[in-house]
């Protein structure tokens, strides 16, 4: 099992930071999660969703499962397609968010629960036909418990499909951002696993193959996402990260205390600025990431 090396981030469930009160005994995966208010990113990343949505063929009646899900950037589009959609996340914020996020839309089938990626209790095995996890199950910490946890609960003849960030990619912007993060955080606990593990084909074989699906079930292709605010700049997107992106502000805290705060500001801010498209004022960054279909 790979764990985690120089060069792979180590934000993962390592939440850093001061914890105070409640987060002391709180799941530490949960607590980065709810940190921050990841809808702020979100906002950013809705047009890729619904495109990465309407890829997938979805032809009704169809059950879905949308795994860490945030507030629904493919849950919302995959019920507006007229599929059943449960999506599951670890963040309760984010799980009250998509509710309402559901409510306004009137999407009486799409439904936001709290769940564990590690652990799916409560959730019948070959219940959907499609799992989704774009940039969700990825950041569980047990990621052989996610792959078998997602094959017991998709119906035989369904469909896994996961977005992964790809390690040490330059073109990857979130792998980048998370890799400059990581580096000025203290090292991850022992038997930490990255989750930019995700995005490597061996990894993701190893996995599903012990989950018992072979390895010819599994496909694996290079896809992108896009990043965007039409009326924020680079510089003011990196401060919605360093505001509301769990692993972001860990890493702001982190170097607070080294005093390196400007320095990792400037990396960022070097890195969305390199990687931004839009020349018209606005961000448009592109982002590479691994897409895993799995057929059962
Ligand atoms: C980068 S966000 C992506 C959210 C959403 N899929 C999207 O594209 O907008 C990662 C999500 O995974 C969720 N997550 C992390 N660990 C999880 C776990 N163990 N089980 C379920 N969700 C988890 C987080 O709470 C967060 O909503």
């Amino acid at each position: 099992m790979a764990q985690y090396s120089a060069g792979e981030m180590a934000v993962g469930d390592c939440v850093g930071g001061d914890l105070k009160g409640k987060d002391l005994i709180m799941n530490p995966n949960k607590a980065l999660w709810e940190k921050g208010d990841f809808t702020e990113i979100a906002a950013l990343m809705r047009e890729s969703g619904e495109a990465l949505v309407a890829s997938l063929g979805i032809k009704p009646p169809l059950r879905a499962l949308d795994l860490g899900c945030g507030d629904g950037t493919t849950a919302v589009p995959l019920a507006r397609l007229g599929a059943d959609v449960v999506g599951i996340d670890i963040a309760g914020n984010l799980v009250a968010a998509g509710n309402q996020r559901a409510a306004a839309a009137g999407l009486s089938q799409l439904k936001f629960q709290e769940g564990d990626a590690c652990d799916l209790q409560g959730v019948d095995s070959h219940s959907f036909d499609l799992t989704l996890s774009v940039f969700g199950a990825m950041f569980a910490p047990r990621p052989f418990d996610v792959a078998r946890e997602m094959v017991r609960v998709t119906k035989p003849g369904g469909r896994i499909v996961m977005g992964n960030w790809i390690p040490n990619d330059p073109t990857s912007f979130v792998s980048q951002l998370l890799k400059i993060s990581s580096s000025f955080m203290p090292p991850p606990p022992e038997g930490f696993v990255s989750p930019m593990t995700w995005g490597v084909d061996t990894h993701i074989i190893d996995r599903f193959g012990q989950a018992g699906v072979s390895s010819e079930k599994i496909s694996m292709v290079r896809d992108t996402f896009h990043f965007i605010s039409p009326d924020k700049n680079p510089t003011q997107v990196i401060e919605l990260f360093r505001r509301f992106y769990g692993p972001t502000m860990n890493a702001f805290e982190a170097a607070e205390k080294a005093g390196k705060v400007e320095e990792l500001h400037n990396q960022l801010l070097e890195l969305a600025h390199a990687q931004n498209t839009n020349a018209g004022g606005g961000t448009a960054i592109p982002a590479t990431f691994l897409r895993v279909t799995v057929c059962l």
